[in-house]
């Protein structure tokens, strides 16, 4: 297979080649752009193609007509046909960071509810396992089948916890909940995705639905953990769920002054807290916009609503970061 050049407009340069997608290929030459889902329904490695032509690998799903039309591609899904020039930024914060396939056993599993667990993993003592809070895992179970998960503790504890809900028929949801016990052996491999903390000395706006409030946990307990860290900016988080007893973590943080706002999407009695979808109650509270960043995690759906609407507000593009939660095929 002949190899192509891809050039970014920061002036770096790495090979590809028409049958391995330019993120990977930009992964292999030790470049790290912006990706969350890989599979083309997050559009969070979006892309404009500035010069040369690409093949599509897989179905675009996140990408619009005017995103063709201004020549954007997503880079988890096309692959070079050509030398090309693109608008892509190198993450240097993840270099040094590699993805591994680890070993590890399942140290502690907490049943919240019937369809909400969590577990401690304990990786071997020479993984030398590093992330950066607000990134993911695959966990690779029975039968080969993998899927992904928000790391929720910090790179400073020495296990992995994940949040992990349950899904009707869902092949590893079979396994979770209905066999997995302490000291199973299952394989990781990460850290992924480009969910991290970029600039801590702006407002921050925390949006999540769900199990997306692990990164968001990882991120904030690393905040507060951090002896150098002097908070500046406003904190907000908001957290959406369906019910009041999905809501199984409150926080304790020793030195952080994060707003909390617990959001039940539907009416329910006696519910001291907001009631709607997260993104209306954020937006809402008035942030002041030229100051903020907003980091969302959750539902696809959730997300593309939110970055739309804060966009509308006032926000920067690239002060929205997000990690979608989305099918697994
Ligand atoms: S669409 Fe490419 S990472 Fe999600």
């Amino acid at each position: 297979m002949n190899d192509l050049k891809i050039n970014t407009s920061e002036a770096k340069q790495f090979v590809g080649n028409a049958t391995e997608t330019i993120l990977n290929s930009a992964l292999k030459s030790g470049l790290v752009f912006e990706y969350s889902c890989k599979t083309g329904q997050c559009g969070v490695c979006k892309t404009k193609v500035i010069s040369g032509t690409v093949v599509e690998l897989q179905t675009q799903l996140a990408l619009t007509e005017h995103d063709r039309a201004e020549n954007k591609i997503l880079t988890c899904c096309c692959a070079p046909s050509s030398d090309l020039l693109i608008d892509a930024e190198d993450l240097a914060s993840l270099h040094g960071i590699y993805i591994k396939t680890l070993p590890c056993r399942i140290k502690h599993i907490t049943r919240f509810s019937d369809e909400l667990i969590g577990l401690a993993l304990r990786l071997p003592q020479t993984a030398h396992f590093k992330f950066l809070e607000g990134q993911y895992i695959d966990i690779i179970g029975p039968n080969s089948i993998r899927r992904s998960y928000s790391v929720a503790s910090t790179a400073e504890q020495n296990e992995i916890v994940l949040f992990i809900k349950c899904f009707e028929n869902g092949q590893m949801s079979n396994y979770w909940f209905n066999q997995a016990k302490e000291n199973d052996l299952l394989r990781m491999e990460g850290p992924k995705g480009t969910f991290f903390l970029r600039d801590s000395t702006q407002d921050l706006v925390f949006l999540a639905t769900g199990t997306g409030i692990a990164p968001i946990i990882s991120i904030l307990s690393g905040l507060d953990n951090d002896p150098d860290f002097v908070q500046s900016g406003a904190i907000s988080l908001y957290w959406g769920n369906r019910f009041p007893e999905e809501f199984f973590w409150t926080h304790s943080f020793k030195k952080l002054q994060v707003n909390v706002n617990y959001v039940l999407s539907r009416k329910a009695d006696n519910w001291p807290h907001h009631t709607g979808y997260v993104q209306d109650v954020a937006l809402a509270s008035d942030h002041n916009m030229a100051k903020s960043a907003v980091y969302a995690c959750g539902s696809n759906i959730m997300i593309q609503s939110a970055k739309e609407r804060f966009l509308a507000s006032g926000l920067a593009e690239n002060k929205f970061y997000s990690d979608a939660f989305v099918q697994s095929y």
